[in-house]
């Protein structure tokens, strides 16, 4: 006898952002750069960073309302919170759990997820066998990250590039029977790791050798990332629209990690695939690792950029190395405006 597989679907979207704006001509205050080559080699314009009590678990509980809110969905009736981050406020509690608490998700399970800016994309396929296997119906997912905390705003070469926020998907057990979650492809290549690190420094047993007030910072090899990303995203989108019989002729809209404006442009060339095709908002919220595909996704929603009913490729890259991508059908509508506070 096989077991039976339920449909899945997205239901809801929301984003949590910083208030603070730090545009490229404040940074020209911190270290020796310009608005023009920030620019030219990102397509980063600003970024949000926190300030006074905004936190990790603060955007990602403003990000996981509104996708609450957006579904029209209570916060008791969810069976798991996962949050996809790398960079909470504690190394325990997880940020799921904070999440859980402010929401009033008493009746959910908690856990974060670390793959950096592949993380929603993890997290989505987490979710997704959980519902379709019938163990769970409602699971939200927040991709979160304070890269301000971690970057040393000395380092010209990478403080310029990364964001706050918080960016949140609903998975739900789809009630119409028509699945919506089409392909997930998750990967890894640990050997790359080094390419990425924000390593904890200190002694390996302090009460030996006692520790050195070192400071956790971003070391990244931006070249080797940039190749990594252009070379496996494309092969991984094409992998998953070749595993359920279709080609890039079927897809809609793209909505990928939004790490660099110079690295989509090379996988759309790569794919053959027109630019337009690609949502993009980098210029304002810089990278924001593992949030940023669902701001993108709840931004190109706020903004009509999205048809009912649609198929979208979720595709992240990032640290570890780690890389995945999804294709869903996009047909939820938007229950912002009916729901009451939840
Ligand atoms: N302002 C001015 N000059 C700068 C800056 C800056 N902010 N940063 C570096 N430079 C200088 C360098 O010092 C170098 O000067 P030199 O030639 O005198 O030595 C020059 O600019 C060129 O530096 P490169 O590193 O060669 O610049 P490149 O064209 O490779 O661009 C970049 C750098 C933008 C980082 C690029 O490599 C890149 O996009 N890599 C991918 C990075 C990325 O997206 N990481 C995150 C993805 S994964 C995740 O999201 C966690």
């Amino acid at each position: 006898m096989t077991a039976k597989i339920y449909p899945v679907t997205i239901t809801g979207v929301g984003k949590g952002l910083p208030e603070k704006v730090i545009t490229n001509n404040d940074l020209e205050k911190l270290v020796e750069t310009s608005d023009e080559w920030i620019f030219t080699r990102s397509g980063i314009k600003e970024r949000r960073v926190v300030s006074g009590n905004e936190t990790a678990s603060s955007l990602a509980v403003k990000a996981g309302i509104e996708a609450l809110k957006y579904a029209g969905v209570e916060a008791i009736d969810l069976d798991l919170i996962i949050c996809a981050t790398s960079l909470p406020d504690n190394l325990y509690p997880s940020c799921a759990c904070e999440v859980q608490a402010q929401i009033g998700a008493v009746n959910a399970a908690a856990f974060d997820v670390v793959a950096a800016c592949s993380g929603l994309i993890y997290g989505l396929k987490i979710a997704n066998n959980f519902i379709k296997t019938g163990e769970y119906k409602n699971v939200l997912i927040v991709g979160v990250d304070v890269h301000s905390r971690f970057v040393d705003w000395n380092d010209r070469t990478t403080c310029v590039l990364f964001g706050d926020g918080a960016g949140a998907l609903l998975v739900q057990r789809a009630e119409d029977e028509q699945n919506d979650i089409l392909c997930i492809d998750i990967n890894a290549d640990g050997r790359m790791g080094k390419e990425l690190r924000i390593p904890l420094y200190g002694s390996n047993c302090p009460l030996a050798e006692p520790n050195s007030p070192e400071l956790q910072h971003v070391n990244m090899n931006g070249r080797e990332i940039y190749k990594f990303a252009v070379n496996r995203t494309p092969e991984s989108i094409l992998n998953v629209l070749s595993k359920v019989d279709l080609t890039v002729n079927d897809v809609d809209k793209y909505i990928l990690h939004q790490a660099n404006i110079r690295i989509i442009q090379s996988i759309a060339a790569k794919l053959g695939e027109d630019e337009e095709k690609f949502y993009v908002n980098l210029d304002k919220y810089g990278n924001t690792s593992s949030a940023s595909i669902a701001i993108a996704l709840t931004d190109a929603l706020e903004e009509n950029k999205i048809n009912y009913p649609s198929t979208i490729i979720l595709s992240g890259f990032g640290a570890g190395l780690t890389w995945g991508t999804a294709i869903v059908r996009w047909r939820a509508k938007d229950h912002r405006c009916h729901s009451e506070s939840i």
